[in-house]
């Protein structure tokens, strides 16, 4: 029984990141003004083999909304434009200082520092433009760069990303861990689904449904990813293992110990799947994406 859920999951994913993929390939077709080189670092980290979550999280929020178009595109490609560029940037040196990402060298190993910090700059403006040109009802596309750059800025994902950093000073607190991960990587998927509601002109009732699932699958996302970096595979992580204990992050396996992280992340992913209750059977693709957070091996 299991085993079929996980694959009914696996071939929607699988269906939702080719719909991406081939989107994210028409948006990075640049005039002969991209410098060449920068165009391929665009394209060599963007177009690599990632698991396009935060993007299927837009379309199925959307279609768990009830909304069954194709406009729900332009803002999964948006998304997972920031989601990139934050993961070139958290690469490099002065970060993270990671040589393998998506199975690939990172981009500044695969092209230079420079070329890896314009890549990332380029992404991130790449993606308000799709989102302020292409976003669909129109009306509402203002509203949807205004939720994307809170979510990608100084109080959420850069924030989180400076506190990740400076964490790596301090002594384990569970609190200030938790507003870590809720900043650097629970409020992009947060806003992944705000994008698929806003996309389906969501009621309040369900956008508070999207938003509390957000909330907890977001951060049990990131306790996997920790989780992922201790008792993971290199070979199919297609990243570095065992790095976040050398470099002395707060990590939740470094904080509560490996088993009740699990069991913290499990809590959070029933939490999740119970706050789908308002939307009904629509959203049974977001109820099984909840499982397949926790049961990832990539
Ligand atoms: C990695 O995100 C960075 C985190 C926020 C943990 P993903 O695990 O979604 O990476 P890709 O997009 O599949 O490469
Ligand atoms: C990264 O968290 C979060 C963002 C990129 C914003 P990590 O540093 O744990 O991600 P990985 O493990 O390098 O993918
Ligand atoms: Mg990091
Ligand atoms: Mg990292
Ligand atoms: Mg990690």
């Amino acid at each position: 029984m299991a085993a079929c859920f996980s694959e009914a999951v696996s071939e929607s994913l699988a269906d939702a990141r080719q719909r991406v993929d081939l989107a994210l390939e028409r948006y990075t077709q640049f005039p002969a003004s991209c410098p060449d080189r920068l165009g391929e670092a665009i394209r060599y980290s963007l177009l690599a083999p990632g698991k396009r979550l935060r993007p299927t999280l837009v379309l199925w929020s959307a279609e768990a909304c009830g909304y069954l178009g194709d406009e729900a595109i332009s803002a999964a490609c948006a998304v997972e434009m920031v989601h990139c560029y934050s993961l070139i940037h958290d690469d490099l040196p002065a970060m993270d200082d990671d040589d393998l990402r998506r199975g690939r060298p990172t981009c500044h190993r695969a092209f230079d520092e420079a070329t890896a910090i314009l890549a990332g700059d380029a992404l991130l403006a790449l993606a308000f433009e799709t989102l302020a040109r292409d976003f669909h009802p129109t009306r509402l596309a203002a509203a949807a760069c205004a939720e994307l750059a809170a979510a990608a800025g100084a109080t959420a994902l850069v924030g989180g990303q400076a506190d990740d950093l400076d964490g790596q000073f301090s002594t384990p607190d569970l609190g200030r861990l938790q507003s870590i991960h809720q900043r650097k990587t629970g409020a992009m998927i947060r806003v992944s689904l705000r994008l698929g509601g806003l996309a389906a002109e969501a009621s309040a009732e369900q956008l508070c449904a999207l938003d509390e699932y957000g909330d907890k699958l977001g951060l049990a996302f990131q306790i996997a990813d920790d989780l992922l970096d201790v008792q993971g595979n290199e070979a199919t992580l297609g990243k570095r293992v065992h790095k976040d204990n050398g470099r002395g992050k707060q990590t939740f396996p470094a904080v509560l110990g490996v088993d009740a992280s699990w069991r913290e992340a499990r809590r959070l992913i029933d939490e999740a799947q119970a706050a789908l209750a308002p939307l009904g059977s629509q959203a049974g693709k977001l109820e099984a994406l909840a499982r397949y957070v926790l049961e990832r091996n990539h």
